[in-house]
């Protein structure tokens, strides 16, 4: 089976996430969750994979992308789907009194609302729209049944549904906060995204509608994990690797992406074969050149990243776009990375004021951090993926 590259990884494509996995399940038995994460970094793999285990954990799960809906009816109507009455009380039935245990496991989610409901819903929080009756037949069927609603391109869709009708995208937003803290609830909610769900909310001022969630931030593969999966793809591809080509491979990636670890190595692979064609032999093996090889092709293939820079395009208008390419130019330069001070001094001759600068950068970064561009965690501010780096310097910042 060829390495996945693109679309989710799962069966025996799906490697790691093992802790992420432990600590999701820990949350969700006393949370709702926001799973947040830069793009392609294995968000709808692992929750294509925590719907999987979701039987053994006593749960009914079922993962629904709502990447290609704008209306608040299609958002009912696709739970509604994914979830039919049948469904729902076979899978009581199935489990019978097991479920009861189940339950005393998941700790309620607190609810304090002011002026609540008690034990009942909370019908105040949707106001008259035609798809109340809908919603609220949806939400009495689903909130006593221990089910997983794993929820993908959530963020996708709502900054659809805030184009097209931001008062109705409100007004879901009341109902689904209102739903995850209605009392003695036994579903729960995984939200998720390619685009980040916090900077879009903040971009809108709506950060509040969510802060009930648990805010899981997905992070990159540790050492030991990604190798481990390129030895073992290696390995089913019939290659081997020689002279630590492989961790050569995860310290030339940096950042260790498990998207970028896959497309370095099918591009390594095919740099050994060429090789091999063109000098002669036949030993299968990856070698450290391959991986420079590889790295050099890829950075010239302009249609790999140009997604990267036509985001920005799309959605900031001047002076922000401006600002921002400012920004990454000036990080991509430096291999490694700038202090905040060192960063704010290049800025200068764009934004003479000190202190109307540094907001400037706060409300970039919020964006660039959140989607993955940069990262700020540490000392410095540097680019997340080194691939992305080189290629932002090679193309943007000259
Ligand atoms: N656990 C994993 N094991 C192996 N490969 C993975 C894993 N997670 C992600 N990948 C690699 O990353 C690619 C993208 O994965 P996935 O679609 O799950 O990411 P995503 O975060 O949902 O992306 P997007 O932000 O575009 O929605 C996969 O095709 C695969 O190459
Ligand atoms: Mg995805």
């Amino acid at each position: 089976m060829p390495i996945k590259l693109g679309n989710k990884a799962d069966g025996e494509d799906f490697f790691d996430r093992v802790s992420e996995r432990d600590d999701l399940w820990r949350y969700l038995e006393g949370n709702h969750i926001v799973l947040s994460g830069p793009r392609r970094l294995g968000k709808t793999s692992l929750l294509q994979r925590l719907a999987e285990e979701a039987t053994e954990k006593g749960m009914l799960a079922r993962l629904i992308d709502v990447e290609g809906i704008d209306t608040v009816d299609g958002f009912v109507a696709e739970l509604d789907r994914a979830f039919p009455d049948e469904t729902i009380s076979g899978y009581l039935k199935t489990v019978g009194t097991q479920v009861s245990g189940v339950l005393a496991r998941f700790r309620k989610v607190e609810v304090k609302l002011p002026g609540g409901l008690g034990g009942g819903l909370e019908l105040q929080a949707i106001p008259d729209t035609p798809w109340r009756s809908t919603a609220l037949n949806l939400q009495k069927r689903m909130s006593g049944a221990p089910l997983l609603v794993l929820i993908d391109e959530f963020s996708v869709y709502l900054e659809k549904l805030l184009v097209r009708d931001p008062a109705d995208a409100e007004r879901l937003l009341g109902w689904l906060r209102a739903w995850r803290q209605q009392s003695g609830l036994a579903c729960r909610f995984l939200f998720s995204g390619s685009i980040g769900l916090n900077a879009l909310l903040a971009r809108h001022r709506l950060n509040t509608r969510f802060n009930d969630c648990h805010d899981f931030r997905l992070k990159p593969f540790k050492p030991a994990a990604a190798l481990a999966m390129l030895t073992e793809e290696a390995r089913r591809e019939g290659w081997t690797p020689v002279d630590g080509s492989l961790d050569y491979l995860c310290q030339r990636i940096g950042w260790l992406s498990p998207f970028y670890l896959n497309l370095l190595l099918v591009t390594t692979i095919e740099a050994a074969r060429d090789r091999l064609e063109e000098a002669g032999g036949a030993e299968r093996q990856i070698q450290q050149s391959d991986v420079d090889d590889a790295y050099d092709r890829l950075l010239a293939t302009r249609s790999r990243f140009i997604h990267w820079h036509q985001r920005l395009e799309r959605d900031l208008g001047e002076p922000k776009l401006g600002f921002t390419m400012a920004i990454l130019a000036a990080v991509a330069k430096a291999d490694e990375g700038l202090s905040r001070r060192q960063l704010l001094a290049r800025l200068q001759r764009l934004e003479a004021d000190p202190d109307i600068c540094a907001e400037r950068l706060d409300d970039a970064m919020l964006l660039l951090e959140e989607d993955g561009y940069l990262d700020a965690g540490s000392e410095r501010i540097r680019f997340l993926s080194f691939l992305l780096r080189d290629y932002w310097k090679r193309n943007h910042a000259r």
